[in-house]
This record gives C-alpha cells, sequence and structure tokens, in this order.
C-alpha cells in the first residue's frame, strides 16, 4: 500500500490553528459544518463503541442527531444489542472521520438516555417511512427472510394508514456525556497534530492537552 497524499486543504476551510481552541463544544460544531460541507454522504455518520458482559467491544456505525454542552445524541432500537449493553454498562465510546478533510474526532463519556420529548420529537422529524420502518424493525433479531421484514412493514403501514405515526415505546435516543474529546488533523509526513479535551465530571473545567501523533 502506499502513502495517501496529503489534501490541500479548501479555502474555505480556514479555521486558523485549532489546537489554541479553547472548549471543544465550538471546536467540534466547526468541524462538524464543515465536514457537511465536505461529505456528501453521511458527515453525520460515527462508529459507537459499547462493551457486552464479558467485556467485549463492539462497534457500528449511528448517526448524530443533536449534539450540545449536555451531549452527542443518537437514535436506535431499545431491543437491539446495543441498547441491552449500554443499559448494562451505560459508557460508550464514539469516532468521526471525514475523510475528505482527513480530521477524526473521538470521545468517551458516561450515556443516560433522551427525555421521551426529546424523542418524540426527533421521532416526529423523521419520514413516514422510517417512523413505519421504526415499528416494523426488530433490530438485531434473527430475521428469517426479507418477505417477513416486507410483510411486516406492510402491516405497520396499513396500522398506521391514517394520522400520525407515534413513537413506538421501544425505540428512542441515548446521549454520549464527553469526559474526553480530541481532535485529530492529518498533516504533512504523519506529523498529525492531536488536542484532547478531558473533564473529571461534566460541571468541571476543560482541560487541554496536546498529544505527539
Ligand atoms: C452510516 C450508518 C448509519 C447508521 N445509523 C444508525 C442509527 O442512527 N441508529 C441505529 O440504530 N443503527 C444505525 N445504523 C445501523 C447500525 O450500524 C447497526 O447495524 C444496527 O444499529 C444494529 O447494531 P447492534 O446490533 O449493535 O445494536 C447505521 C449504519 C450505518 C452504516
Amino acid at each position: 500500500m502506499t502513502d495517501t497524499a496529503p489534501i490541500e486543504h479548501p479555502s474555505w476551510l480556514t479555521g486558523g490553528d485549532f489546537t489554541t481552541a479553547e472548549e471543544p463544544f465550538r471546536l467540534f460544531a466547526e468541524w462538524f459544518a464543515e465536514g457537511k460541507r465536505a461529505e456528501p454522504v453521511n458527515p453525520d455518520a460515527m462508529a459507537l463503541a459499547t462493551v457486552d458482559a464479558d467485556g467485549m467491544p463492539n462497534v457500528r456505525m449511528v448517526l448524530l442527531k443533536a449534539f450540545d454542552e449536555r451531549g452527542f445524541v443518537f437514535y436506535t432500537n431499545l431491543g437491539s444489542v446495543k441498547a441491552h449493553e449500554l443499559d448494562r454498562a451505560p459508557k460508550a465510546a464514539a469516532t468521526f472521520y471525514w475523510k475528505t478533510l482527513q480530521r477524526q474526532v473521538r470521545l468517551r463519556g458516561t450515556v443516560e438516555p433522551v427525555s421521551t420529548e426529546e424523542a418524540d420529537a426527533y421521532f416526529a422529524s423523521r419520514s413516514r417511512m422510517a417512523q413505519i420502518g421504526a415499528w416494523a424493525s426488530k433490530q438485531s433479531a434473527e430475521l428469517e427472510s426479507r418477505m417477513a421484514f416486507e410483510k411486516a412493514i406492510a402491516r405497520h403501514a396499513a396500522k398506521f394508514a391514517i394520522g400520525t405515526v407515534p413513537r413506538p415505546p421501544f425505540w428512542s435516543g441515548y446521549r454520549i456525556k464527553p469526559a474526553e474529546i480530541e481532535f485529530w488533523q492529518e498533516r504533512l509526513y504523519r506529523l498529525h497534530d492531536r488536542i484532547v479535551f478531558r473533564r473529571a465530571e461534566m460541571q468541571a473545567p476543560w482541560t487541554k492537552t496536546r498529544l505527539y501523533p
């Protein structure tokens, strides 16, 4: 394998020296906005890591649906493997990678369910087909055939033919409350820039450390 050539960063990617940032949320917001401009497909995708009862890690992609100083929110089926793992061990790590920008963000923290109001509001904003799909999917359970899934979709489409589709009781979101957020920017010759923000608890101030790449 040959090394990937470093990219010329587009002119709009000014940002200055990100390592001077004093707190992580504003910097994340900037990088996320630039990620959305640069990546045509799923710039909001993050790899979400959890652990099972034996401490065996599990990782899969989910979509970031909200973030603010309280944390990073994604939605899922509460019967899924990830939900069971989070209910048992409510801690997670997540990683974003915006290839075009050659940037990675990693975060780790404790996890808590979002409020019913927040989940209801997000569910209501989804397309009708996605709402019906949430009802029809027993995410991560064995599915005997595609046909069985399509029948379940048809059944729920008929059931909710009129009016709004309510949020299934088995579908909601989680918020990762980060204790650590790291920003990584590729630089020439693998001389990358890394900074990590850490805090001992949610209300504590962030400390920033620069790391060797
Ligand atoms: C780009 C991408 C985005 C995804 N977004 C979500 C998501 O937001 N929520 C979700 O439950 N699954 C999402 N999935 C599917 C998960 O990766 C995974 O297959 C599914 O949630 C089952 O995981 P589990 O068995 O570990 O619970 C996404 C997959 C990809 C590739």
